[in-house]
């Protein structure tokens, strides 16, 4: 088959988030929907999940990509991992799929785990390191220290994962650019297929919020954020990766293809508390009370669980189109655009575009609307400007 062959086979597929909210404990600067200390409820929560993917996918076909996220979906028994892939697979079959994807966090692995994901078809891990330096990851409420992070990445090729994932944090509680260059060191010798690398949000309500409000601890400033943001890139691109996201990179062929399709306004179907889906023009999100999420499932009261969350006309959607696609570093293929919307994006928000260019934020790039490096600096003004 070749690519065009492909892309068409594709083109009306979807992908499928499935949330899992478990986590062993709370980082201190997560605010992710994920609760520690829940066990009890892990059952309920999955036979709940089979339920809501049997009512909502039965007659589809075509998926894509699936994408198992969390809290920390490898803190569960994976049979119960197992036994939510086989329902999928057994209403819409598996030759379409692509790339399923599930988060591990090094902390609650072991080689059953990695062999039954391996088993239920799973082809790209997505593991949380965050940094490799111990003192900070204690500091930050990680389970794990860089030992077991270097131990649970073995195991997973040991069993026979080609394709694995990265996290890293940028800015961390007295992070410094040295640690930030041992770590990028550390983590270049274990050659991931993909490296995503996220400048901490710190989240209003969390424990890291209040351990620097106390100064306790104490972050990095912006400059120095930013200092570690282009040395990031510098290092991946030295090696490499593939800067083709704001916050990802990736060596060729290895982007995320689950993420690629969202940034592409792809259709998906989100399964479980908090998820979220989009589907013929319309968002809409999960409710985020686990108890009241499985209760309304066992009910079969499925219009209580969801929230809509905007329905999409033409011009919000082709907006929200230029937003995504300016997350990415290739930006807005002014082509594809007009094959999508049936209008020029160049005229369609000359003055914005106008705006942006003057001010060196965006460039125009032969055929595509592209951050400059000062825009990947301050991509939220340019974002702004398509709200
Ligand atoms: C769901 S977690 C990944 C899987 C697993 N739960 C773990 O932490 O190992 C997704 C990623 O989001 C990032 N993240 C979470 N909270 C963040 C925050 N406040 N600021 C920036 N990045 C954050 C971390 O890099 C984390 O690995
Ligand atoms: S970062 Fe991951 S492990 Fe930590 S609390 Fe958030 S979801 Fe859980």
């Amino acid at each position: 088959m070749n690519a065009k062959e492909t892309e068409d086979i594709f083109r009306n597929s979807f992908g499928i988030y499935i949330h899992i909210p478990f986590c062993k404990q709370k980082c201190y600067y997560c605010d992710f929907v994920s609760f520690a200390k829940k066990e009890e409820m892990i059952e309920q929560y999955i036979n709940a999940l089979k339920k809501e993917i049997k009512y909502k996918l039965n007659g589809k076909d075509k998926i894509d990509t699936i994408y198992i996220g969390g809290g920390t979906p490898s803190v569960i028994n994976s049979k119960y991992i197992v036994e939510v892939l086989e329902e999928i697979y057994s209403i819409v079959g598996f030759d379409k799929t692509r790339e399923v994807t599930i988060e591990v966090n090094p902390g609650t692995v072991d080689k059953e785990k990695i062999e039954d994901y391996k088993r239920a078809k799973i082809n790209r891990i997505s593991l949380g390191l965050q940094t490799t330096n111990d003192t900070i990851l204690k500091s930050i409420g990680r389970i794990h220290t860089y030992k077991q992070f270097e131990e649970a990445y073995k195991l997973i090729q040991q069993v026979g994962f080609t394709n694995i994932n990265v996290d890293l944090m940028l800015a961390l509680p007295n992070q410094t650019l040295e640690d930030l260059d041992r770590s990028l060191k550390q983590v270049m010798n274990l050659k991931p297929t993909h490296i995503s690398v996220y400048s901490l949000i710190l989240e209003e309500g969390t424990k890291l919020e209040d351990l620097i409000n106390k100064k306790v601890l104490d972050l990095p400033s912006d400059d120095i954020e930013r200092k570690m943001y282009w040395k990031t890139k510098e290092v991946l691109e030295n090696n490499g990766y593939i800067h083709y996201e704001i916050s990802n990179f990736a060596k060729e062929s290895y982007e995320s293809k689950h993420n690629s399709n969202c940034w592409n306004q792809q259709e998906y179907y989100g399964f479980g508390v908090a998820a979220h889906s989009y589907i013929n023009n319309v968002r809409y999100s999960n409710i985020e009370d686990l108890s009241q999420y499985i209760k309304n499932i066992e009910n079969e009261e499925y219009n209580k669980i969801k929230q809509v969350n905007e329905i999409q006309t033409k011009i919000s959607k082709a907006k929200e189109y230029m937003i995504l696609k300016l997350r990415t570093i290739a930006g807005v293929e002014i082509k594809e655009y007009k094959a999508k919307f049936q209008e020029n994006p160049l005229y369609t928000y000359r003055k914005e575009i106008e705006k942006l260019t003057e001010s060196e934020l965006l460039e125009i790039d032969g055929d595509n609307i592209k951050l400059t490096a000062k825009g990947i600096d301050f991509a939220n003004l340019v974002w702004e400007e398509f709200v």
